[in-house]
């Protein structure tokens, strides 16, 4: 098991209990901003979010449950934090675990099919610079059982899949390092290897006929997934052939 210490630029702030880590930041950005970067991580949330404004149901002891704030000054291709986000979420439980996960565009991490972990990121953004939170959520040591009733089927920890339990405050440093090394990639333009990555972990479902909902109109479109474009979006083609680039929504 690999173990590293927290990169020292880092604030940390843990707290016992939140309603959730990223409203934490929000509430918080205007005294946090001078500390920044800033990882938050709870024990337990009782308001957890996730996409779409589902919930995020967060337990004391089940799950890792962090937010990192991160300015982004007026790096380019933003679009492609919530790639890396994903991206650092599968490296992280590779380097600890070694067990290979897949990335579902834009970026829920699973195992043999099954949501291990998920990602909200939101940005607060300001005349010069740009306030980004990324939250991560992470499935440790659930049973079945511990799930929600409509997810016992579609959910999977690392405890159902080691059988060992594990904990955030062991997670969390390794995390910020390998996120942090991406975040130095965006900032210094190496925009080819993230797509190439994120291409290559969510390589299982190239050439697969998906559903994609499209919330701003509200749609459901089949398609075939032909992977990420340079510029982080979902590339799906119709069954007359033609190509359509989504920036936003998620593969049902
Ligand atoms: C999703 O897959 O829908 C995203 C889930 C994100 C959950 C994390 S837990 C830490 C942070 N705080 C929240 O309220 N949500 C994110």
């Amino acid at each position: 098991m690999t173990c590293l210490d927290y990169p020292d630029f880092l604030h940390i702030i843990v707290l016992e209990q939140c309603d959730s880590t990223n409203n934490y930041i929000k509430t918080n950005h205007e005294n946090l901003r001078d500390r920044l970067p800033v990882l938050v991580t709870g024990s337990l949330q009782t308001a957890g979010r996730g996409r779409e404004k589902r919930k995020w149901v967060s337990p004391r002891g089940k799950g890792l449950y962090t937010s990192f704030g991160i300015n982004l000054g007026n790096s380019k291709n933003l679009n492609l934090l919530p790639l890396i986000a994903g991206i650092s979420v599968i490296e992280t439980l590779n380097r600890i675990t070694g067990m290979q996960l897949t990335l579902k565009w834009p970026n829920d991490i699973l195992y043999n099919n099954k949501k291990i972990a998920g990602i909200l990121i939101e940005n607060i953004i300001a005349a010069s610079d740009i306030f980004c939170i990324t939250g991560i959520g992470i499935n440790l040591n659930h049973t079945a059982a511990d799930f929600p009733g409509e997810l016992q089927d579609k959910a999977i920890s690392l405890k159902m899949i080691t059988g060992l339990n594990s904990s955030a405050g062991q997670i969390n440093p390794v995390l910020a390092a390998v996120l942090f090394q991406w975040l130095e990639k965006l900032k210094t333009g190496a925009s080819e290897e993230i797509i190439q990555t994120a291409n290559r972990y969510s390589g299982f479902l190239k050439d697969k006929i998906i559903s994609f909902h499209h919330p701003p109109d509200n749609k459901i479109t089949r398609g075939i997934f032909k992977g990420i474009n340079h510029d982080g979006g979902l590339i799906l083609e119709n069954k007359e052939g033609s190509i359509t680039i989504y920036y936003s929504g998620e593969i049902a």
